[in-house]
């Protein structure tokens, strides 16, 4: 039987509209938003129920868990750049959003994670198999959608797939020799996460025919967002509250996959530092060995407090600006607000 996904679809999407359509300035393009959005779920819904059933449950799954919609409301915004939310501008944002989804059951069998968007992941349902081809099935269905809008949107979806895959396949084979961790992760982090958030910034532009010299800032934009956003991705990782982040707390250090916290205390040279470091380091090679995951715990809590958390925080923040500085072609208004919002609230969230 396949476990029921919780009511909370829509919680924590309206949380981040919400903050950033906030005010009187915003009311209308928050309905435009709003309004945006929900076309972009009924075609999410209307796409993901195409093949046979066993292929529509698992591609469904997480999709009726919930998710934030992040990527989705940024192409909405920046299509208002030109003529507005037209239908290409819904299938182009559900093709990156469906990119995304996909991305998501292949992430979660590398990271060996547990949970996911507050329920089972999709490998612990239906094993990694299943994971792996239903994240294939729902890469080639967003194909099929831009496929509809021509060349120009695949090669926009390509170019994204293939940064998101080689971001992806560089973390898990790390920095070489002569590679600095902390400059070799940031690439990581622009490639695996800032690509998609690009694109979904650029898309908007491109599907609303906007103007074209809007399309590089808004690319800019987004990546570097998408980089304090993936930042902040870390810093949740540590989190205590599994209720809130929907994810099995620490999984990633735990599985050895290293974060900014993790890379940021190891270039601290004090005792404390190595020495927190050093537990660190030991766990996850016992954990590797078959250890109970729970023997990371108190390490995890130590380095939630440690100052290399605080320090990968203003780091999001410093992407974070770097992404309102994008923004300057853009002329003054209500757009230009929510996506300044929208950088700020990316850095400074909590799930
Ligand atoms: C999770 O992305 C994967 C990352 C790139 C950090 P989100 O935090 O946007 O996930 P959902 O869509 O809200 O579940
Ligand atoms: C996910 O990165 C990036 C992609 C899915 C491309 P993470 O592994 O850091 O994200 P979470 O924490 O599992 O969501
Ligand atoms: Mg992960
Ligand atoms: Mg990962």
């Amino acid at each position: 039987m396949t476990p029921s996904a919780p009511g909370s679809r829509f919680a924590s999407k309206l949380g981040l509209t919400d903050r950033v359509l906030a005010g009187p300035r915003s009311r209308r393009l928050l309905a435009t938003v709003e309004a945006g959005l929900e076309r972009v779920d009924e075609t999410l819904r209307d796409e993901l129920r195409v093949s046979d059933q066993l292929a529509d449950t698992t591609s469904r799954y997480l999709y009726e868990a919930g998710g934030k919609r992040v990527r989705p409301m940024l192409t909405i915004l920046t299509a208002q750049l030109g003529v507005g939310t037209t239908d290409e501008v819904i299938e182009g944002a559900t093709a990156l959003e469906m990119t995304h989804l996909g991305s998501l059951y292949h992430d979660d069998v590398m990271d060996a994670a547990d949970k996911r968007r507050g329920v089972p992941s999709a490998h612990a349902v239906w094993g990694n198999n299943i994971a792996i081809l239903t994240g294939d099935l729902l890469f080639s269905r967003a194909s099929q959608i831009m496929a509809r809008h021509g060349e120009r949107a695949i090669r926009l979806q390509a170019d994204t797939f293939e940064r998101l895959v080689l971001g992806q396949m560089h973390e898990t084979v790390g920095p070489q020799a002569g590679d600095d961790p902390v400059e070799f992760y940031l690439q990581v982090l622009s490639d695996k996460t800032g690509s998609l958030i690009a694109a979904a910034a650029q898309s908007g532009v491109v599907f609303s025919n906007g103007p074209a010299e809007f399309e590089e800032p808004m690319f800019v934009f987004g990546e570097k967002a998408g980089v304090a956003f993936q930042l902040l991705d870390d810093v949740i990782d540590l989190s205590a509250d599994p209720d809130e982040t929907g994810k099995v707390p620490g999984t990633d250090l735990r599985a050895g996959v290293p974060t900014m916290p993790y890379l940021l205390l190891g270039t601290r040279e004090d005792e404390a530092s190595v020495a927190l470091r050093e537990r660190i380091d030991e766990g996850v090679a016992r954990i590797a060995d078959g250890a109970d995951p729970a023997l990371l715990d108190e390490p995890l809590a130590a380095l939630r407090e440690h100052e290399a958390t605080g320090a990968t925080r203003d780091l999001a923040e410093k992407w974070s600006r770097d992404a309102i500085d994008a923004l300057a072609p853009i002329p003054d208004g209500p757009v230009r607000e929510a996506l300044t919002r929208f950088a700020q609230a990316v850095a400074d969230r909590s799930s």
